[in-house]
Parts: C-alpha cells; structure tokens; sequence
C-alpha cells in the first residue's frame, strides 16, 4: 500500500491535531510531516490549507503550496461552501474543499482518489508494504516472529526488504541474525536530510538472505517521545526505497510504537496463549482502537501455542474480538539453537516451526494463496531448500 506524507498549514492546534488524525487514520497509511521537514525540502503527498480565516492569506498559501510541490493534493477548508471561495480555491490550485469540520468518509475518499493518482503518476516502483510487530507482553517472541519473517520475506519474494529494530537500548535484531551493525536507527534519524539509497546503504547491514537491517540503537533513552515525527519521516523514506518493511516495535505503547502502527499495513500482535498475553492483547487493541489506526489491520499471532493450551484458541478469539491469525509452535530446543548461532529459524532445516514460517510468509505476499496447513509432527524438504537457495 501507498507510504503518503501529508502536511497541514494552519495555525490553529486544535485544526492541526483534528486534521491530523484524520489523516493518519484513513484506509491509506500516511505519516504527517513536520512543517520543518517540509521546509528542508521533504515532498509531501496532500497538503491540508486551514482557509476558514482570511480567505486572500489562505489563497496565497495554496498557489504558494502548489508552486512548491507540484504533484501534491491541496485540500481546502472553510467554514462555509461559498461559492466564490470554492472557485477561488480552485484557480489557486487546490484539489477539493471541504467545509469544516470535514466529513470522516469525503475526506477518506479525497485521500483515495489522490493516492491512486499518485500511483498512476509514479508508476515505476510498487508501494511497499509496512509489517509492524507489536508484543502483547514482553517475551512473547516478538523478534522471534518479525526477524524469521523478515528473511522468509527477503528470500521468498527476493524484493528488497528491510527490518527495524525500533526497541530503545540493545535491540536484539542483529544479535538474532549474528550480524554486527556500525551505525543504528538513530544515525538515520539524525541524519533524514540525507537520507538517500547511497546513505542508507552505509547505515543498514545486509544478511545473507538478502534482509536488509536497520539496528536498534545501544542508547536507553532513544528513540524516545522527541524521535517520532523523525520515525515517521523515516518509515516514509523507507517506502521509498523498499519493498518491504518490517518493524520491531517492541511490546510498551508509546509515541514511537504509535508512529509505527500508523505506518503499518499490516500489524502482527505477539501473544503466548496465557492470561497475561491475553489481558494485555485486549487492552492493546482497545488502545488501537482509539488511536483510530484501523482495528482490521490487526492480525493476532499466538507463539508458542503448543497443546494442552492454557487457554483454548475459540476462548482466545472471542476475548479478544478477533480472529487468531497464525499459531506457532513452542520449540524451546530449535529456537535457541538458532539464537545462539545467529541463524534464523528460516534457514536452520527441517522442523515444523520453519514450515510454519514459511507458511506465514507466503501468506503475507499472497493472502489469497491455497496453503495448506502444516501438520504437527509433519517433516518437510524445504530446510534443504532454503539452504539451497543461498548459496
Ligand atoms: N516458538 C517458540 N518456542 C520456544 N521458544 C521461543 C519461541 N519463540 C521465542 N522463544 C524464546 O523466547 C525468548 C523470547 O523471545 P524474543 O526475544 O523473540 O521475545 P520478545 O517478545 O522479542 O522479547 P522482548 O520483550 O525482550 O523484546 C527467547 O529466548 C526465544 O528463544
Ligand atoms: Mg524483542
């Protein structure tokens, strides 16, 4: 799906935080640009012009706007839908206007429209897609999950993947994969301005199937609550230059994790079937819920479900409202086998856990894909495969 930028002119708060979320929880994911950002030459996508004050101010800024950033959708909004003002909105080079406040499904639909033009336009690269990897508890396996999906991604699709290890303080990711990174997450934030696919290329470090990793950084404090506009500027760049993301984010709900839900296409919930996983799961979604970042892109993903369950999958999913996507099974022995070598599950051979894996992914690239499910206990050839595969 499309990574758009928005950026909201007005001096109002109270427009900009409305507007903002509106933004940021429509059916595209759109992360919203610090007006500093866009001043240092970041394009936005839409640019959303508070004209319900002095209309000849606000037209100036529309013409100026599109002057700046050509290809972009300018929405205006007014109080009232005068006429003049509409047409005046439109000669100055806006693409809709609304009344204010605007309505959720026009709005919606304006974004719509505007990204598949978009799309029309560019033509040339696919959207990439976002995978965030969130942990009902910690523990749960939530690096597990998102770094052994990470290489499935990248060697199955063989498209350009990339994964972020957004926890503050001794991310895990490299340490997961054996690979030791010289620059982190926050060499990239730091430096946004240029960031481009030759800068990138020094900051991430490469895996041998292909996974690209960006590190978790070895500060305590950082990402920290003033790094999240720079995170969504960064996951927006990103898009630009991958097919694929995926995010670490972790298992604690704070500005940076919400810049990374925002961004998601899909978000892969991390639980264990125990009443820990299942209490917090609920409340994490309430949480989403409420943020308005679209409760359907949440998949629930139980690790180390092994039988007899501490809770049964039917009491689970009714609890929690949702479906259980994907279950895991509990392979203390192959999963530490793999940590301890910094060689992901994907590629250590033949156990049941790797064909799960597997079956995840290939369900990620095609939903819709005819998989059938791997039986417990069931050995398969694909570890030879994959190994084959890489070399
Ligand atoms: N399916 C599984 N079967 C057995 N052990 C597992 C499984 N998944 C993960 N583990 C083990 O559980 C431990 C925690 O896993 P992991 O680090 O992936 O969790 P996490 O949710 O990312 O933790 P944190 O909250 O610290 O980031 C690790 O020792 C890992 O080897
Ligand atoms: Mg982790």
């Amino acid at each position: 799906m499309a990574q758009l930028a928005g950026l909201i002119v007005s001096e109002d708060d109270g427009f900009k935080k409305h507007v903002g979320r509106m933004l940021r929880t429509g059916p595209i994911p759109l992360s919203v640009l610090d007006e500093r950002l866009a001043r240092d030459g970041a394009a936005p996508d839409v640019i959303v012009v508070d004209a319900r004050g002095d209309a000849s101010s606000a037209m100036r800024t529309i013409e100026r706007m599109r002057a700046t950033a050509a290809g972009a959708g300018i929405f205006a909004v007014a109080l009232a839908a005068d006429p003049d003002l509409i047409l005046q909105s439109m000669r100055a080079g806006a693409n809709e206007f609304f009344t204010w406040p605007p309505p959720e499904e026009t709005f919606h639909n304006a974004i719509r429209r505007m990204a598949g033009r978009r799309e029309t336009a560019i033509g040339s690269k696919p959207p990439a897609t976002t995978l965030v990897f969130f942990g009902a508890k910690g523990g749960a396996g939530t690096t597990t999950v998102a770094v052994n999906c990470g290489v499935e991604l990248a060697r199955l699709s063989k498209r350009s993947t990339v994964i972020v290890d957004l926890k503050a303080g001794l991310g895990e990711v490299s340490l997961f994969l054996g690979v030791r990174p010289r620059y982190t997450l926050i060499d990239a934030i730091d430096n946004l301005h240029r960031l481009d696919r030759e800068f990138l290329r020094e900051l991430v470090v490469k895996h041998k199937s292909g996974l690209e990793i960006l590190a978790g950084a070895d500060h305590f404090d950082r990402p920290g609550a003033g790094d999240a506009g720079a995170l969504e500027e960064l996951f927006r760049l990103l898009g630009r230059q991958y097919d694929y993301i995926l995010i670490d984010a972790g298992s604690q709900i704070n500005s940076c994790t919400v810049a990374a839900l925002y961004t998601a296409d899909q978000m892969f919930l991390i639980g264990n079937p125990d009443v820990p996983s299942v209490r917090n799961a609920q409340r994490l979604l309430d949480r989403v819920r409420q943020l308005g970042a679209c409760g359907e892109r949440v998949r629930i993903v139980m690790n180390r479900a092994a039988e007899p369950f501490p809770i049964p999958p039917k009491q689970i999913e009714s609890a929690l409202g949702h479906p259980i996507h994907h279950m895991f099974p509990s392979d203390y022995k192959t999963v530490s086998a793999a940590l301890n070598s910094g060689v992901p599950l994907a590629l250590t051979g033949n156990s049941d856990i790797a064909s799960q894996f597997d079956r995840f992914t290939r369900l990620i690239l095609d939903p819709n894909a005819q998989i059938a499910p791997v039986a417990a206990g069931k050995k398969t050839a694909l570890g030879i495969e994959r190994l084959a595969s890489l070399w």
